[in-house]
């Protein structure tokens, strides 16, 4: 392979990599993911190598394995869930007379591949010269289709290049690929070997199916596939099936000027209770669908969903090329993870790779739900809809925890917690809060009153009375939480964590809010008036500490008291901490992992003065070390609201660049959601100012120098609207629907269809804050944002 690699390509509506590294390709296969929130392909190859990590994932099927510890201790969970590498059915391999196409041999005089985020499709044009000098041109594209969510197309064309050549085409789905762990690092899940049992099979004609089940988690699942081929007379075909393979092959003699196209339709299907007959029968009523809307009519209606997504939820960004790209490359991901989930969570990595175990967190809740509420609400809802169903796990989670209502999971497939490492998870119990908080969010963007009535009041009551067992008032009449993690990992069973306690009194008014609304489902759930009284009287007793001496607020109880963390003396290969000093180092120190008290500055932010968010953010600062994506997106926000813009331009630059330039280092593992959606929080929390505390519109606008224009959509109830940013004035049109109440740095005023453009004042946010030494962000330079990600690097490898 002679063809050099250059990276990313800049452009605004595509991710293109021209050449090919096979070192990169991990990389590249998790940026490549196509997905629709039911089922994830990862951006492999067709001919299955070379690769880096294969993937086909099926929202919520995993295989369970059990959670060994050292010690035993009461109330551990005892069994983990890992997502499964499910059938494969991308792979398409071929011959080229007798010489498999394998682009570690021969060469390519062209190969790039293209995520096209309006077409919602990946690309692939290659033209390879085989060992012996035979020359082809191989063009695929593939899509997960957002309007048949069971459904994966995928068009594979040859054409030889110079001679008359005989073709052979082999369509595979392959079930128990063997995949390689990276077990060397903690945060990369474990990956399972061999996880499905044949169950059964079947092959006819173009079309094969097999279904397997886990060996531990019982879930049975079906894949099947079938054809149509356009080709020069003489085409000969076979299938073949046994238990981990069904082939279609299929061979001819393509002539120079002709070319043969295989169109292969995928249909899965997965459950816990249905018999092999039904789910075969799922798979083969998919592939009908499919066949009868044809490739073509795949395509279409995988651009009219796109158009009218981008139509309700684009943001132009004019002066940063680069900027614009990864934003649309996030808010496509983010997309593609929640789309069409429908009552299945939405993992921290989406369904873009096996990292995490394939588990959700709190970064569903907190960071991707703002961005689908304002974007794609129903998402959003169905998303929540999940938490909702496994309510009774989570009840069942807090009485075995000595507690009441519902204490959600840390980190789960299910709904059944499997967090091993019970103080960055039993203990995190803000989780519960975060999702009352996307309840409260949803609602309030929406008024969609049947949810509330379904799902909403009863999560908001479960989760009310679990802060009220969790708590208890003091002798001076203060409501507490003690000995509870708060979003920073680096800290751990503190007391009244500054984020927890106000999440949790949120939680409590919305809950006592919401039985209000809804009377007949308050007395269902047995919730009185004097227990809402009971709620309302300890949010508004609920200790929020602060430090009178510093003028700050400690994150929990304590925390400005701690030593200070040595960072002149932290060289930057001892980042992330967490890999090379003990917990217990870190839980003693003042050294913060990711926004803590930062994240309740921006959602908590109706809690706060300006004067105080300035002293909080600039403490912060000095002591945040970004050991997680999560936090980059939330400094973005807060460092543009203090009006430190540069500073926000830098962060939003980092998490709207994390995968792309894959900061972490484990992009491999598959794309971090929170980050992505950061890049979405940090353009419209953080230069559009936009604030829901209270289900109230708030905007404050800004830019910073870099920038000379940024424009967002964004949808509420029935309506759509569009905010225009430029450094001086912004501007706020009705796309459709009713007109919309907001404010514009503090002034009420209505959006409707005749543009408002208002001024935006002057803040003066003093001195720059500092960062803990190596840790500040990297500066995007105008030189710099010109450049294509990656354009410096070159190499010919393979
Ligand atoms: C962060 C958590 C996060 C998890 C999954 C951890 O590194 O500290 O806040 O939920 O990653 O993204």
């Amino acid at each position: 392979m002679s063809l050099p690699f250059r990276g990313y390509e800049c452009s605004p509506w595509e991710l293109r990599w021209r050449g090919l590294a096979v070192d990169q390709l991990q990389r590249t296969e998790s940026t490549f993911a196509l997905s629709n929130g039911h089922i994830g392909v990862r951006g492999t190859l067709e001919e299955g190598e070379p690769r880096g990590l294969p993937g086909t994932y099926l929202n919520g099927f995993y295989e369970e394995h059990e959670l060994p510890y050292a010690e035993a201790g009461y109330g551990y969970p005892e069994a983990g869930q890992t997502v499964v590498n499910v059938t494969d059915g991308k792979v398409i391999r071929m011959l080229v007379e007798d010489e498999p196409f394998d682009m570690r041999y021969g060469s390519a005089t062209a190969h790039d591949r293209v995520l096209d985020f309006r077409t919602g499709t990946l690309t692939r044009t290659t033209e390879w010269e085989s060992p012996t000098g035979r020359r082809v041109r191989v063009r695929t594209q593939r899509l997960v289709s957002f309007t048949q969510r069971a459904v994966v197309a995928i068009r594979y064309e040859v054409e030889p290049l110079e001679d008359d050549l005989q073709l052979v085409l082999q369509s595979d789905l392959l079930a128990n690929e063997p995949i390689e762990s990276d077990a060397g690092d903690p945060r990369v899940a474990a990956a399972l070997q061999c996880p499905l049992e044949s169950e059964f099979t079947y092959a006819q004609h173009y079309r094969a199916a097999l279904v397997h089940r886990t060996k531990r988690s019982g879930l049975r699942m079906a894949a099947a596939m079938d054809h149509q081929i356009e080709s020069p007379d003489g085409l000969r075909t076979e299938i073949a099936v046994e238990n981990d393979l069904a082939r279609l092959t299929v061979a001819v003699d393509v002539p120079r000027g002709k070319r043969v196209r295989l169109t292969k339709f995928l249909g899965y299907g997965w459950s816990a209770q249905r018999s092999i007959p039904a789910l075969r029968a799922q798979v083969d009523a998919a592939l009908a669908g499919a066949l009868q809307t044809g490739w073509d009519g795949l395509l279409a209606e995988q651009k009219a969903f796109l158009d009218d997504f981008w139509d309700t939820a684009d943001i132009q960004i004019d002066g940063d090329p680069e900027l614009q790209q990864a934003t649309r490359f996030a808010l496509f991901h983010v997309l593609q993870a929640g789309a069409r989930g429908e009552s299945r969570a939405i993992p921290g990595k989406g369904l873009t790779g096996p990292g995490y175990d394939g588990h959700a967190f709190w970064d569903t809740e907190s960071f991707v739900l703002p961005v689908l509420t304002y974007t794609m609400p129903e998402a959003a809802r169905d998303a929540l809809r999940w938490r909702h169903s496994t309510l009774d796990k989570a009840r069942d989670r807090a009485r075995q925890l000595g507690l009441r209502g519902a204490a959600f999971p840390w980190r789960s497939i299910n709904g059944a917690e499997c967090s091993a490492y019970w103080p960055a998870g039993t203990a995190a119990f803000h989780v519960s809060a975060d999702i009352a908080d996307a309840v409260a969010r949803y609602l309030a963007a929406t008024e969609d009153r049947e949810f509330e009535r379904t799902c909403g009041t009863e999560m908001l009551v479960e989760t009310a009375r679990l802060w009220m067992s969790l708590g208890h008032y003091d002798s001076h009449g203060r409501f507490r939480i003690d000995g509870v993690t708060g979003p920073d990992e680096y800290s751990a069973v503190a007391d009244n964590n500054v984020y927890t306690n106000l999440m949790a009194a949120r939680n409590l008014r919305e809950a006592a809010a919401s039985c209000e609304r809804i009377p007949q489902v308050a007395r269902a759930l047995e919730a009185t008036e004097h227990e809402l009284g009971t709620w309302r009287e300890a949010a508004d007793r609920m200790l929020i500490p602060y430090d009178r001496e510093l003028g700050v607020h400690p994150q929990s109880e304590g925390f400005t008291e701690h030593a200070d963390w040595d960072f002149a003396g932290t060289p930057q290969r001892n980042y992330p901490l967490l890999l090379n000093y003990p917990y217990f180092d870190l839980y003693r120190k003042q050294v913060v992992k990711q926004a803590d008290l930062v994240l309740a500055l921006h959602l908590c932010g109706d809690a706060f003065t300006p004067e105080e968010k300035t002293r909080d953010f600039a403490y912060y600062e000095e002591r945040t070390v970004r050991d997680s994506s999560l936090s980059a997106g939330t400094q973005a926000v807060v460092a543009a609201e203090v009006g430190h813009l540069e500073l926000a331009y830098d962060y939003l630059g980092e998490a709207a660049l994390t995968d792309l330039r894959d900061v972490h280092n484990n992009v491999r593992n598959g794309l971090h959601m929170a980050s992505l959606a950061g890049a979405w929080n940090g353009v419209v929390a953080g230069f559009g100012g936009m604030r829901d505390h209270n289900g109230k519109l708030a905007f404050a606008p800004r830019l910073p120098p870099q920038l000379s224009r940024i424009e967002f959509r964004m949808c509420l109830r029935d309506s759509r609207f569009a905010v225009e940013v430029h450094a001086e004035r912004a501007t706020y049109r009705l796309l459709s629907g009713k007109p919309v109440e907001i404010t514009h740095h503090g002034k009420a005023c209505t959006v409707s269809e005749e543009p408002l453009s208002l001024p935006i004042p002057v803040l003066d946010p003093g001195p720059p804050p500092r960062q803990p030494t190596g840790r500040e962000p990297s500066r995007r330079k105008p030189e710099h944002i010109r450049r294509p990600a990656g354009a410096a690097r070159e190499s010919t490898p393979g």
